[in-house]
């Protein structure tokens, strides 16, 4: 069963930016796309790097490290070195609350 908890506010993710939030000791990364906030596993697939110091243009996730590049709506990966898929959290927005829950 999902349970959202609320991660932070709307003003926090820039335009075409990232925010990682950790819920239950995990980071997750949010991403806003087309004015859409979206949530996925903090930590690229590939070699462990933490994606919210990487880079978003339009729907690209790109890893810091080795470039890698997701899907920032689906969690797919679309470059190499990144070949495994990124997990995506359910995300609600109440007000100015951005909620999320988690997806295992
Ligand atoms: S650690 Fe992310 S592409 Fe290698």
């Amino acid at each position: 069963m999902s349970r959202f908890v609320t991660v932070a506010r709307l003003a926090d993710v820039p335009d075409s930016g990232l925010l990682e939030v950790e819920i239950e000791g995990r980071p997750v990364v949010l991403a806003r796309v087309d004015g859409q906030i979206h949530a996925l596993d903090g930590i690229c697939s590939h070699a462990e790097a933490r994606l919210a110091e990487g880079s978003l243009y339009e729907e690209c996730l790109m890893c810091p490290v080795h470039g890698g590049e997701f899907d920032a709506r689906t969690g797919e990966a679309i470059t190499l070195p990144a070949m495994e898929p990124i997990g995506v959290h359910e995300v609600e927005v109440e007000g100015d609350e951005i909620r999320v829950a988690l997806r295992s």
